[in-house]
């Protein structure tokens, strides 16, 4: 079933209550309920399963469950016309502000009394989509009811919270301490949406099932490795919270990390979620720390001006809703950085990621070295490398580049490419990330779900950037110094091209 890992009880799926924190806000409505919707079309939910939205927002269930069924026709990948009823019957409500205390003993009575009723054993998932400085507040209240700890040690409780895990090193150890007074570990689910995407749940097998790849997966063969994460849009509507997280924070301790460690890491020694687990931590901890002069030389940020995306004129960051005009914040990051290990020793990976790119698009590419002087190099100049792109998005797929000679009598020598979309035909039938965590959120299979020590190692790497930036800061002021500008609609700064021209490369665009 499944193409990451599997944790002990797979396939033990056991009914329970969805508690979603956050239920009329905009992460449940885009993607929770749609993903949800089509679990429950595949008959992928338990039999005995509920779902209880809390917000403020509405007032009724009966507007809750409206809003839940538009949501999915408008976001899910697929409908079914008249489904939204069945489906509706197990979503329940229930209002109260996130501070008040009476609020969640309500909510105590409330999943009891479905318990019996729909036979839910006591079991919960507490889901919390909320703005980060909800969660502590949260967990302690959960705690302060009982909530956590009622149903006379029958049931199982899990929680599961969306990044960002905390805003630095010093305030995700605070964040992590304040769950684990509470959770245990095992009960702690931290929301990665990356790692739910087809093509990363992907990524091991095409590493570890290909004799054609995995021999090759080292310094001996590859010249260098390039991840990058273009968005073609700007920052929206979340203005107040990307101001203050910037792309470094908003990206790379998740997303980004997330996927060097799965390319990177060595093959665990089985599929269990720890063995995973097990790999992605060492790989990340043997990444080659910043000094203050590394930042300045292999990390490049920029900040998007006004230009053009598909044809339409856009606002620079500065101009956009909740921003300051005397804005310092990283809408764009590129750096390269170094694995101390006998696999990886000596080859940089290339990781970037921006707002207002020209596209959408998210990929890995491996470049093999190029081969030594073989007769064609004489004959016909240099060869283009041997380039394995792994496409996360909006293509899902894999191509490879190779060398063949050009048709005809006089042919040379050109790069083809030999594609693999798995989307392309059929798009509504890729699930969304959403789907994924779900289904293993549901079963209890925590693979995909980073483990504490990945988080603080990831921010342990990405501590002495921001450390650096501060202090080159507060050494410039507020002149723009350190931060160059790039016009919407262009792929960052000339700065990011320099990191990788200097060195005879260049960035593949894929
Ligand atoms: C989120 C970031 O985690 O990922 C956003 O906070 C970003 O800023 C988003 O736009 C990208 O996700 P996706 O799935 O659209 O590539």
């Amino acid at each position: 079933m499944w193409a990451m890992g599997r944790a002990m009880g797979e396939n033990r799926i056991d009914p329970c209550i969805l508690v979603i924190f956050g239920a009329t806000g905009d992460l449940a409505r885009r993607k929770l309920f749609p993903a949800l919707y089509n679990l429950y079309l595949e008959g992928w939910l338990p039999e005995r399963f509920g779902v209880v939205g809390i917000g403020r927002r509405l007032g009724s269930e009966a507007a809750f469950r409206d809003e839940v069924c538009r949501a999915v026709r408008e976001f899910s990948r697929k409908v079914k016309t008249e489904v939204c009823g069945d489906f509706l019957e197990g979503f329940h409500y229930q209002q109260f502000d996130l501070d008040e205390a009476s609020g969640f003993l309500r909510l105590k009575e409330f999943l009891a009394s479905m318990d019996r009723t729909r036979e839910t054993r006591g079991n919960r998932i507490f889901y919390l989509a909320v703005a980060p400085e909800h969660f502590g507040p949260i967990v302690d209240q959960l705690a302060a009811s009982r909530l956590v700890a009622e149903g006379g040690g029958w049931g199982w409780r899990r929680i599961a919270i969306e990044k960002p895990f905390g805003h630095d090193l010093a305030s995700a150890r605070e964040l992590n301490q304040r769950l684990a007074r509470v959770f245990a570990e095992e009960e702690i689910y931290r929301i990665d949406h990356y790692l739910g995407k087809e093509m990363i749940q992907n990524l091991m097998v095409i590493r570890f099932a290909n004799s054609l790849f995995e021999p090759l997966w080292n310094n001996r063969h590859i010249d260098n490795i390039q991840i990058s994460i273009n968005e073609s849009q700007g920052v929206g509507t979340r203005g107040r919270y990307y101001e203050q997280a910037g792309a470094l924070r908003d990206m790379f301790p998740n997303h980004l990390m997330q996927l060097l460690a799965l390319v990177a890491m060595e093959p665990p020694v089985d599929l269990c979620t720890k063995s995973i687990r097990d790999e992605k931590v060492k790989v990340i901890r043997a990444l080659q720390r910043l000094t203050q002069e590394a930042v300045e030389r292999d990390v490049v940020r920029g900040q998007y001006t006004g230009g053009n995306v598909d044809g339409e004129a856009v606002r620079g960051y500065k101009e956009e809703e909740g921003i300051s005009a005397d804005s310092r914040t990283e809408t764009f990051i590129a750096l390269r950085l170094f694995i101390n290990n006998s696999r990886w020793a000596g080859v940089p990976f290339y990781l970037r990621t921006g707002k207002r790119m020209p596209r959408r698009s998210a990929a890995v590419v491996i470049q093999f070295r190029t081969l030594p002087g073989t007769l064609y190099f004489k004959e016909f100049g240099a060869l283009e490398p041997n380039l394995l792109v792994v496409k996360i998005q909006p293509e899902e797929g894999v191509f490879l580049q190779f060398n063949a000679k050009e048709l005809g009598p006089g042919g040379g020598i050109v790069p083809v490419k030999m594609n693999y979309c798995q989307n392309c035909d059929y798009p509504e039938d890729s699930p969304e990330a959403y789907e994924r965590l779900f289904f293993d959120l549901i079963r209890g299979d925590q693979s995909i779900f980073p483990r504490w020590d990945e988080i603080e190692q990831t921010w342990a790497f990405v501590q002495p950037i921001l450390d650096a930036w501060a202090s080159a800061g507060e050494a410039t002021g507020q002149g723009g110094v350190g931060l160059p500008v790039y016009p919407a609609g262009t792929w960052g700064p000339q700065e990011a091209r320099d990191l990788l021209e200097g060195e005879g490369r260049n960035w593949w665009l894929v």
